[in-house]
């Protein structure tokens, strides 16, 4: 592990310069220049790091290197949707995987871009893929918020709402393309969804107090019951599908990135995780939710879900239902790394963070019940 966190390790930079020259003319076809290789630090961050690689006289990276480490042990404790823990070479072969199959079910269709990989490194865990000069549709948030133009003094133009649809249309064209056959299900039938439910409401209770928790555990859990079929339809799990994960290219074109195609997961999991996401951005929780202008994030969740069903109904319901289990698992998690200590969250800001998502546990079942 120690080893692994080195800075500029010699022997990964060797190696990834040697593979980037002996690949340069398929890669880079047309690159003027020497052959040159730089490499630059990204981020480094606890699961991984990432390093920029730019070739020849080019003023802007070429490719991107991203690798994992192993992650430190974490204390058993909060009710978790999934089991296991994948190691840094696992995990690294999905992602390479994933992205081999997002650039291949995506060319032909101009809505959508992808990030290319261009070579796995086993032994390093790491995968080379195409550098995007893009934003990720979270920093699109960031820069569309209040926030950011108070601070700047200057509005920015918001993102074309077609880019948000397209974000849905790539979720089904995706569960369309790839059968969840063959991967290990999870969340899978009604009673285990109940079952999650239940063991988290018991976590929130016992670490914040009945009080603070109220009844939106156990409403949430009736609605569930009523809403859900017994056996739910499964589709192949991206495996973090966020904002985040996703760039905005400046030509109107969305790119998926970050896939770990692992679990066959409820159909709905997936967009309900993107939904989710944009009303729990860090900023989000931290401004209680006035980040955005109000009806900013309604307007973009129509689009995402009008772009994953054009025709018909997206069985809202069901939507619902599934949106609150995510809620309250991100609720869950929320309050368990805060209390690890691995969270950024201190007493005071856990506190107002966990109403605000309390508050939309409670604003998504208003809208259930209505
Ligand atoms: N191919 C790429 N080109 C340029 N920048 C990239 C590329 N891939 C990732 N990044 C940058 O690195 C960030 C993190 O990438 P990625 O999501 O793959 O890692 P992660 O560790 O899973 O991060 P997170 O937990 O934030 O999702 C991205 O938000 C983006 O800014
Ligand atoms: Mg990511």
């Amino acid at each position: 592990m120690a080893g692994q966190r080195r800075r500029g390790d010699p022997v990964l930079h060797r190696a990834i310069r040697e593979i980037v020259v002996e690949h340069r003319d398929e890669w880079l076809p047309g690159l003027a220049g020497g052959s040159e290789v730089r490499l630059r630090e990204l981020s480094d961050r606890p699961r991984c790091r990432m390093l920029t690689v730019t070739v020849g006289d080019a003023a802007v990276p070429q490719l991107l290197a991203k690798v994992r480490r192993d992650a430190a042990p974490q204390p058993a404790g909060r009710p978790t949707l999934a089991t296991g823990v994948l190691s840094a070479a696992e995990l690294s072969a999905l992602e390479h995987d994933g992205l081999c199959l997002i650039a291949e079910q995506v060319s032909g269709d101009d809505r959508f871009a992808a990030v290319r990989p261009v070579a796995h490194l086993p032994e390093h865990r790491t995968v080379l893929m195409e550098y995007v000069e893009a934003d990720t549709l979270r920093d699109r948030l960031v820069r569309e918020s209040r926030v950011h133009r108070l601070a700047h003094r200057r509005a920015t133009e918001p993102t074309a709402m077609e880019v948000w649809s397209a974000v849905g249309g790539w979720l089904a064209l995706h569960q369309r393309a790839v059968p969840p056959d063959g991967l290990p299900a999870r969340q899978q039938t009604r009673e285990a969804v109940l079952a999650h439910l239940e063991a988290c409401g018991g976590f929130l209770d016992q670490h914040l107090g009945t009080r603070a928790v109220g009844d939106v555990v156990a409403r949430a859990s009736r609605f569930v019951a009523l809403a859900l079929p017994a056996t739910l339809e499964l589709a192949v799990g991206h495996g973090d599908f966020a904002p985040r994960n996703v760039f905005a290219l400046d030509d109107g074109r969305v790119a998926v990135f970050d896939p770990l195609f692992r679990w066959a997961v409820p159909r709905h999991e997936d967009l309900c995780r993107f939904l989710v996401g944009l009303r729990l951005s860090g900023l989000a929780l931290h401004s209680h939710g006035l980040a955005h202008p109000s009806g900013h994030l309604e307007a973009i969740e129509t689009a995402v879900i009008r772009g994953y069903a054009p025709d018909g109904d997206p069985a809202r319901e069901q939507l619902r239902a599934y949106g609150l289990l995510i809620l309250i698992d991100k609720w869950t998690a929320l309050v368990a790394s805060s209390r690890t200590g691995l969270g950024r969250l201190r007493r005071g800001p856990l506190r107002l963070a966990s109403s605000h998502l309390r508050g939309e546990v409670d604003r998504l079942l208003q809208a259930a019940e209505d």
